[in-house]
């Protein structure tokens, strides 16, 4: 028996190697679904982002399935928990290509957890679509990776523009997170821009997500009395810095990116959160129909407000879904080469054109947070180029 197991298993080695040699993707499956494998947060620091990729995601193959599917078979979703963690992030993308023979990956939404994982994807010629993923350096893993999301450079380069030309801020802190990929690109991004635009970064404090408490950081900033803050960070931090920021009495404009939006933020960061802007992804207050039509269906589904999160993952699933049709099926080399030749699509955060560098190119919004009325409030629109 033992005899028998052993060269079972060597044989699968054996097939598994060829399988991948000769350059075929592994997974042809040839059932009556395309599975879709879906890795997120769930459960750790960063699970309302988790949470909205899973909701999106489902709300987008419930409407495509409701009208029969793509190329006569329905959309299934796979979910694995990556509990937010990079490493944790790489092992469940490979037991969802390995075991579960998902056709494509979608997910993370931490630029640092995608990057951990997509050279697993790459490894393996599975198309890995990341919905939310803004790091420059995701898509840069290989041709297979690609993000249907603006990049870095763009909403860091809008937040500066907007700091110094619509607040007439002539000086800046930035506090960021020290381990997130995110935070450090978009810090190197908004220095830039803001110096070249006549501005003075005057302070730069770093943190990280366990800390309890920004208040040694802050009290250095508030000796500055800089015109404005960056923070590129995520909801759970963001909104207690913003918080403790008013306790220390400073009063001026707090800036951020998408990182700022999830419902969590209103309950941490309460009323310190006026007086803040963000870039973000789509305003839900657009009464644009694609948008409304989607607030409602979303709404009636799970009974909250979509955050851009959620939008961000329902359109992922709508443009994977088109990119099937057009490959007529989910090889996985021509499905790649119909996401690669994505144009125009129009999604509910506005059309998509994947470019040459497998990044959507994309406008951002620019968003006031109330916290009256836990709502981001639509300021202006930005396109790139522009
Ligand atoms: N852009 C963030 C990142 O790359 C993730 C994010 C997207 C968070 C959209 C919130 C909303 O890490």
């Amino acid at each position: 028996m033992k005899k028998f197991c052993v060269s079972l298993l060597l044989l699968s080695i054996f097939l598994s190697s060829c399988v991948q040699k000769n350059g075929t993707a592994i997974n042809n499956n040839n059932g009556n679904t395309i599975k879709i494998g879906l890795f997120a947060d769930l459960t750790g620091q960063t699970s309302a982002f988790g949470q909205s990729s899973k909701n999106g995601a489902q709300l987008a193959v419930d409407e495509i399935n409701a009208t029969g599917g793509v190329v006569g078979k329905k959309l299934e979703i796979v979910i694995e928990d990556d509990q937010g963690r990079p490493e944790q992030a790489k092992t469940v993308v490979s037991k969802l290509i390995n075991q579960d023979k998902v056709q494509v990956i979608l997910g993370e939404a931490a630029s640092t957890n995608s990057l951990a994982a997509a050279p697993v994807a790459q490894e393996a010629k599975i198309p890995m679509v990341t919905h939310a993923s803004t790091n420059e350096q995701v898509t840069q893993v290989g041709n297979y990776i690609f993000r249907i999301c603006f990049i870095d450079s763009f909403q860091g380069s809008v937040m500066a523009k907007f700091a110094a030309n619509n607040l007439k801020a002539k000086t800046a802190a930035i506090i960021g997170d020290v381990n997130s990929t995110y935070s450090k690109g978009l810090t190197e991004v908004f220095e830039k821009e803001f110096t070249n635009l006549g501005g003075k970064i005057v302070s730069k404090q770093s943190y990280t997500q366990n800390d309890p408490d920004f208040k040694g950081q802050l009290t250095t900033v508030r000796a500055l009395n800089p015109d404005v803050i960056y923070i590129p960070g995520y909801y759970g931090q963001v909104g207690i810095i913003a918080k403790q920021a008013r306790e220390l009495g400073m009063t001026m404009p707090l800036l951020g990116g998408d990182g700022w939006d999830a419902p969590e933020i209103w309950k941490l960061g309460g009323e310190g959160l006026k007086n803040t802007f963000i870039s973000n992804h789509y305003a839900a207050d657009n009464p644009a129909p694609e948008v409304q039509n989607f607030v409602k269906s979303y709404k009636e589904k799970y009974g909250v407000q979509p955050d851009s999160m959620a939008v961000l993952a329902y359109d992922a699933v709508k443009l994977l879904a088109d990119a099937v049709k057009r490959a007529g099926g989910a090889n996985s080399e021509k499905l790649r080469d119909a996401i690669a030749q994505t144009k125009d699509f129009a999604a509910v955060t506005g059309k998509i054109s994947i470019n040459e560098k497998r990044d959507a190119v994309k406008l951002a919004v620019v968003l006031e947070l109330d916290p009256s009325k836990s709502a981001y409030l639509y300021k202006e629109t930005i396109y790139p180029n522009q």
